[in-house]
C-alpha cells in the first residue's frame, strides 16, 4: 500500500476516509470491517442514495438516466460528508470519477483510498453478487469502464493493491495499521 499524498493527513483520532475503486472490489465490506475495528460510524453512499430517493439505484439509472443519477449522487455525498460523526465512507464505484465529488471529499479533509484489484477479480464478484449493477450488465461494458477509470482512481491519496488471497477483513486490518497510525 502506498501513500500518494499527505495533504489530508490528520490525527488518527479524527481522520475520516472515503473508499473508492471499481464495482465488485469490496468497498462496502472493507468499510464495514474497518468501522468495526476502529469502533466508529460508517456510511455507504449507495445505501444513502436508495434511502433518500426511496428507490433502488438500478431504477434511478434506468428511468432517469446516468446524468441525473450522478446529480443525486453528488447531493447525497454532500449530506454524507456533512455527518461529521461518520469516519468511514464507502463510495459507489463511479462517485470518485466526478470531479466535483473529488473536490468535495478533499475540501472536507477526507482521506481517499483506492482499492485496486484486477478486472477479473472485480468481475467474479460482480457476477456472484445479488446487487444489480446497471453499468456492468455485460463483461465488455464493465471492462471498458474499468480501463477508462484507472487514471482517475489513481488520484486518490492512498493506493491499496488488493491481492487475490486477501479477504475484506485482512484488507481492513492493513488499512487500519497503515492509514490510522
Ligand atoms: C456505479 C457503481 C455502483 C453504483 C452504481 C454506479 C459505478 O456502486 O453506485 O451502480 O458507476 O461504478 P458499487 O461500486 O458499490 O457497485
Amino acid at each position: 500500500m502506498d501513500q500518494k499524498s499527505n495533504l489530508n493527513a490528520g490525527k488518527e483520532s479524527d481522520r475520516r476516509v472515503a473508499l473508492t475503486g471499481f464495482m465488485g472490489v469490496g468497498k462496502t465490506s472493507v468499510a464495514r470491517h474497518l468501522a468495526n475495528l476502529l469502533r466508529c460510524e460508517r456510511l455507504d453512499l449507495d445505501s444513502l442514495i436508495e434511502v433518500s430517493e426511496q428507490r433502488r439505484i438500478v431504477e434511478i439509472i434506468d428511468k432517469d438516466g446516468i446524468e441525473q443519477y450522478r446529480r443525486i449522487e453528488t447531493e447525497c455525498l454532500k449530506q454524507a460528508l456533512d455527518k461529521k460523526s461518520v469516519r468511514i465512507l464507502s463510495l459507489g464505484g463511479g462517485a470518485w470519477t466526478t470531479p466535483v465529488n473529488r473536490d468535495l471529499i478533499r475540501g472536507q479533509g477526507v482521506t481517499s483510498i483506492w482499492l485496486d484489484a484486477s478486472f477479473n477479480h472485480c468481475w467474479v464478484n460482480i457476477s456472484r453478487s445479488r446487487k444489480e449493477r446497471p453499468l456492468a450488465r455485460n463483461k465488455a461494458a464493465a471492462r471498458k469502464l474499468f480501463d477508462e477509470r484507472q487514471e482517475v482512481y489513481c488520484l486518490a491519496d492512498w493506493h491499496f493493491v488488493v491481492k487475490p488471497d486477501l479477504n475484506s477483513y485482512e484488507i481492513a486490518r492493513q488499512i487500519k495499521d497503515e492509514v490510522f497510525s
